[in-house]
């Protein structure tokens, strides 16, 4: 997608030397933008652990490159292969331990480990690895790209109905572009809406406790010119009592073969509001997050619990320099649970590269036909 007209990806390879990855660093947005070349399977951990980057598809993304500079490391410092074999199984470990709710990450770093193994020579190895980095960030792109044209035809659907209104999408967190490699997932269809001139206006989230909605999703589509307005969390359900809703949109990290969908705290009260006001409530993704070994998503999932400062705090700009304040009483303890579960029986239904599909197995996996039990 373009930054103040230039196309950028969120992840690449640089070109001038293809043992650094390049990124855009997520912390500064919408304030600075922020490019960090990264070296090193660990330097690649930290910025997943420390949010440099997130949403589901880039932290896969980020995995894939991960594994890769891994490789390398591994090829220079100990080039046998069963060394070099161990290297690359700690190197697995430590980025899957970096967040536990997005399955992209394991999806990507279990990929790695596979098509690696198929190498007879530690060469073969680093250049499978790189290939694999690679084809796992293009497909994210192209995923997204077609989860824009299926997620396009439920937009001009609506706008028929609303006679040249625009068309008012809800979404909440950030499943935008910089949350995958581009296009994004749910703001794919938004993207392509507005490209197509369907009108479109997109209510933002703010998302609590880390803003991801009012720091990134706004940002994204004011740099793209599509029309939003930022509201508080709790602006949800009063908005949708008063039809200023026709759909909300929003990604997932993790969503069971079952139709059960993890995604940033807050979703499934967004969720409850939906069901009770009869707004469609979609989900859209790519089949890198769907879990084929997760039945139910409320008993399963693992949510992510992140330090309580994130909570009793709040950052901004002042005079110029990015800041942080304390909200809440020093002495008050604070929880942040960083996801939630909504149920299947709340969603209307799913977006995917293959196509839109109803939130439960003999959907997801007719369209999937592969996954089959
Ligand atoms: O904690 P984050 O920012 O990595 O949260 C993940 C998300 O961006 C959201 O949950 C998003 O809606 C789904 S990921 C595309």
């Amino acid at each position: 997608m373009k930054v103040r007209g230039q196309h950028f990806r969120t992840i690449w390879l640089t070109l001038e030397d293809q043992c650094v990855v390049q990124l855009i660093d997520q912390r500064f947005l919408p304030h600075r933008f922020v490019i960090e070349e990264v070296r090193t399977v660990e330097q690649m951990a930290a910025a997943i652990r420390e949010m440099h980057v997130r949403g589901a598809g880039l932290i896969g993304a980020s995995a894939g490159y991960g594994m890769y500079l891994a490789a390398i490391e591994a090829a220079a410092a100990r080039p046998a292969i069963p060394e070099f074999d161990e290297h690359l199984a700690s190197a697995a470990a430590q980025l899957n331990a970096a967040r536990p709710t997005a399955v992209n990450l394991s999806w990507a770093v279990e990929r790695q480990l596979k098509n690696i193994a198929d190498g007879k020579t530690v060469d073969e190895k680093v250049a499978l690895a790189l290939r694999t980095a690679k084809l796992i960030a293009d497909e994210d792109a192209e995923h997204c790209r077609m989860i824009g044209q299926h997620g396009l035809n439920l937009l001009r659907q609506i706008a028929r109905k609303k006679a040249g209104k625009p068309v008012n999408v809800f979404t909440h967190c950030n499943a935008g572009w910089l949350a995958f490699v581009d296009y994004g997932s749910a703001t794919a269809p938004i993207y392509a809406a507005h490209d197509s001139r369907v009108p479109v206006h997109v209510w933002v989230a703010e998302t609590r406790p880390r803003n991801q909605g009012s720091k990134l999703t706004a940002w994204e589509l004011g740099e793209h010119g599509v029309p939003h307005t930022v509201i508080a969390d709790s602006a949800a359900g009063h908005l949708m009592q008063h039809g200023e809703v026709d759909l909300v949109l929003v990604g997932t990290d993790r969503t069971t073969y079952t139709g059960d969908v993890a995604n940033k705290i807050g979703t499934y009260l967004k969720a409850l509001a939906a069901k009770d006001n009869n707004v469609p409530f979609y989900v859209a993704l790519p089949s890198s997050s769907i879990d084929w070994r997760m039945r139910d998503g409320l008993k399963e999932i693992p949510i992510e619990e992140r330090g309580a400062e994130e909570v009793k705090c709040a950052d901004g700009l002042l005079e110029g320099q990015q800041v942080e304040v304390r909200v809440a009483p020093e002495g008050s303890r604070a929880a942040n649970y960083g996801f939630d579960v909504t149920p299947r029986r709340l969603i209307t239904g799913l977006i995917t590269e293959r196509g839109v599909c109803e939130a439960n197995e003999k959907s997801i996996r007719a369209l999937f036909p592969e996954h089959a039990p």
